[in-house]
């Protein structure tokens, strides 16, 4: 077969004469994969490039973590763990609920996935029917649409700015819960956004969401990773949400694919039916590994890290505002600036190209993450030391003619 999927951004459902289904039409690629690739190639004939457009941490997984997962593997670690995941890991983070957040959650309401990508499939996958609806923030994790999709749900995304700190508030529910709503999922602190939704309020959607027969769905892969305040979990709210995380963000871990997610104890055996067979259990040396994560030396180094994350939006954040990207809500966590270029440029998509091309920065365009406002806006990652970042700004100045 010589026929090539000639873009896999259209809808193509076997017009070809090759069967596509035609859920695949609804997903979207990484946008910032192709610009990704783009800097690697300029890379390779030479160029430096200043990355500000990658979604992981620089740091590599601390010593303790590495080490404990290749004592796994040496001792034969090697077999299936339960599809609810290893029990040990999953008494860990109850532990971790009680002694950071001061929550009281049964390790048996805790699910080990790959990722909080597979904590994400699974809630979906028990949520949602055919044809329900669910409400998301736009701009928003570009995934979470085509979780929605892959069931044939249906995402609902919804318009958000500066003035609801580019989240959903329970006023959004009221407007746009109808009669096929199943969900909300949002994500505090947000990708690509940074900014926290007010637990009060997070509580009043929880409360709305169950008043109507449906579920509020909190990421919180960015829980640790929050600069001002503290980030109080979904589950100290209510015992009905449903909460995703990961050992990704905070602990530094995305290679290693694991994560977990919260549900209501009702939902277990369902979830456990649906892991079983999607996934059959995440990867063993990955949660032996992630046992040592919670260790007190571990934790203290994660948390110079994050704070090192904070002095990097310290720097990053009036930086940009003194070229004149408009960045109305401090970010407070995660490591991410979402800023508006309207000012400066006409499309944030050219701008982004041209930027990589011409000034060797890579940063993310808005239309990954949404309709709304997309070509007006840029994402910055700040997962780059401060020197780096210094440099990637001292570019966008000279590119933007101005002094940094
Ligand atoms: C908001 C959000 N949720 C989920 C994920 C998926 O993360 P992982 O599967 O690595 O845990 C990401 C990754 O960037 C994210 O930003």
């Amino acid at each position: 077969m010589t026929d090539q999927h000639p873009d896999p951004d259209k809808t193509i459902t076997g017009r070809k004469g090759w069967p596509l289904a035609q859920r695949v039409g609804h997903i979207e690629p990484f946008h910032v994969m192709a610009l990704l690739a783009r800097a690697r190639e300029l890379e390779a004939a030479g160029r430096s490039i200043i990355h500000m457009e990658i979604g992981e941490p620089d740091f590599a997984t601390p010593e303790p973590i590495r080490v404990a997962g290749a004592r796994a593997i040496e001792q034969g670690a090697t077999f299936y763990t339960p599809a609810l995941g290893l029990p040990a890991l999953r008494q860990a983070i109850a532990a971790f609920y009680r002694t950071r957040y001061g929550v009281d959650v049964a390790a048996e309401r805790i699910i080990i996935t790959p990722g909080a990508s597979g904590a994400l499939l699974l809630a979906v996958a028990a949520l949602v029917n055919p044809g329900d609806e669910v409400l998301l923030a736009d701009p928003g994790y570009p995934a979470n649409r085509h979780f929605v999709r892959l069931m044939d749900g249906v995402p609902v995304g919804i318009a958000v700015g500066p003035d609801s700190n580019y989240q959903l508030r329970s006023e959004h529910l009221q407007q746009y819960w109808g009669g096929r709503a199943k969900a909300a999922l949002v994500a505090t602190p947000s990708n690509p956004t940074g900014t926290l939704i007010d637990p009060d309020e997070l509580r009043t959607m929880a409360q709305f969401a169950a008043a109507r027969g449906g579920a509020l769905i909190v990421d919180e892969i960015y829980h640790g990773l929050v600069y001002e305040g503290a980030a109080q979990t979904a589950l100290g709210l209510r015992d009905d949400v449903f909460v995703i995380n990961s050992f990704s963000k905070y602990f530094n871990m995305t290679g290693w694919r694991l994560g977990w997610l919260v549900v209501p104890e009702r939902y277990v055996d369902a979830i456990d039916r649906i892991a079983q067979n999607v996934f059959l259990a995440a990867s063993t040396p990955a949660q032996y590994a992630a046992l040592a994560a919670f260790e007190p030396a571990t934790l203290a180094l994660l948390d110079a890290r994050r704070d090192e994350f904070r002095a990097r939006r310290d720097f990053l954040l009036p930086a940009l505002r003194g070229l004149g990207f408009g960045v109305p809500q401090n970010p407070q966590g995660a490591f991410y600036i979402y800023a508006n270029c309207a000012g400066l440029a006409p499309d944030s998509f050219v701008f982004a190209r041209d930027l990589l091309e011409q000034a060797g920065v890579a940063i993310t365009p808005g239309i990954d993450f949404g309709a709304h406002a997309a070509r007006e806006h840029l994402r910055f990652a700040y997962t780059r030391p401060v020197e780096v970042l210094r440099e990637g700004v001292a570019r966008i100045a000279r590119f933007l003619g101005k002094r940094a």
